[in-house]
């Protein structure tokens, strides 16, 4: 089984395991407060589209945990609070604003007298089943991407869109998890994906525990891999897709859909359909996360540049539709344009 990356503890706090201490320690955290839930979102203690959407709506309801006697005015305006708090930690990844809306909805919307302790639950509840539906919404992306990877297959995967991003076996590693389940032989090469290194530290831990055979790359190898026909397909994972199918991912998504194209290399987009944004007509208005420039200046907590250069970091880069083989999602093997997402309501 993939690691579980998120759970509720046992006294209701939501459980995680902080990625920032990967490979080198498996460490679990209990997040007592919406603001804890908040920065452990901010700081990369846990991230992927769809984990940091299942983890808001998680961080909502245990932080309005001791409001649950309170009168229905404050019981809602601590919602709004956090949903501002929690929405605002990190701009690309629409699964995070989808989930705090459909949250902000079931605070609203409860008909009936008064009872905060009964919204609460359903609060809880939906939290829990936004979670569920994620990790169900994995497995048939996996379903859905199994017919690419016949038994010997040589796939290419960008950061981690594996088991540690989502509330199940992943999107992009979910197929690849099946095929290996199937007993297909495959063969991985990972990314290391830098500044923050998701592919190296997140990836490849995840893979190295199934027993999938991979091996880690410098970004700067994929070309040249290609090149050398060591490659079959590529497979990433999605931020946010637009209705014209444009999507945005991490940093490098886009260089590596050039170089595929390039070589004749399929190229896919694995996410759930949470993952489209049908209002965004292409990816140009896809707003993308600047992050602080010590991410590029180190390494491991080292300086690897002088202290005094600038450095440029944005999160995320956005991919043509038209470098797109086909976008495995929950739905099946599909190609754009997107309508109204399945779940979005
Ligand atoms: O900055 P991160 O690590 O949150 O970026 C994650 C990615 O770009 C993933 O590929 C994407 O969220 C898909 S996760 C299933």
């Amino acid at each position: 089984m993939p690691v579980q990356a998120i759970a509720w503890s046992p006294s209701g706090a939501v459980r995680i395991v902080d990625q920032r201490a990967l490979p080198e320690a498996k460490i679990e955290r209990d997040l007592e407060s919406g603001e804890a839930v908040a920065e452990a979102i901010r700081t990369l203690q846990l991230r992927g589209a769809p984990l940091i959407g299942i983890a808001a709506a998680m961080g909502l309801v245990a932080g309005t945990r001791e409001l649950r006697a309170a009168p229905r005015e404050r019981f809602l305006a601590r919602v709004d609070e956090l949903v501002r708090l929690l929405g605002a930690t990190r701009p690309t990844a629409v699964n995070l604003r989808w989930a705090l809306d459909r949250m902000a909805r079931v605070a609203r919307g409860t008909p009936g007298t008064w009872g905060g302790a009964a919204v609460w639950e359903r609060l809880q509840a939906e939290a829990t089943a936004i979670w569920e539906e994620d990790r169900a919404m994995c497995r048939r992306i996996g379903e859905a991407g199994l017919p690419l990877l016949p038994d010997g297959a040589k796939v290419l995967t960008h950061c981690n869109a594996g088991a540690l991003a989502t509330g199940g076996i992943g999107t992009a590693l979910a197929p690849i998890y099946l095929a290996h389940e199937a007993g297909r032989r495959l063969h991985v090469f990972v990314d290391e994906t830098r500044p923050v290194l998701q592919g190296a530290r997140l990836t490849a831990w995840e893979l190295v525990h199934a027993g999938i055979p991979c091996t880690v790359i410098a970004d700067a190898v994929a070309g040249l891999l290609m090149r050398q026909a060591r490659v079959d397909l590529v497979i990433v994972g999605a931020d946010r897709i637009a209705a014209n199918g444009d999507f945005a991912n991490k940093i490098g998504t886009y260089s590596l859909a050039v170089l595929a194209r390039h070589h004749g290399v399929p190229f896919y987009c694995a996410a759930p359909s949470t993952t489209i944004d049908p209002a965004l007509a292409d990816g140009d208005g896809i707003p993308i996360e600047q992050r602080g420039p010590e991410e590029v200046k180190t390494v491991a907590g080292r300086p690897v540049a002088p202290a005094a250069a600038a450095a440029l970091n944005p999160a995320f880069d956005v991919t043509p539709a038209r470098y797109v083989s086909g976008f495995v999602t929950d739905r099946g093997l599909e190609q754009p344009p997107f309508g109204d997402a399945a779940g979005r309501g």
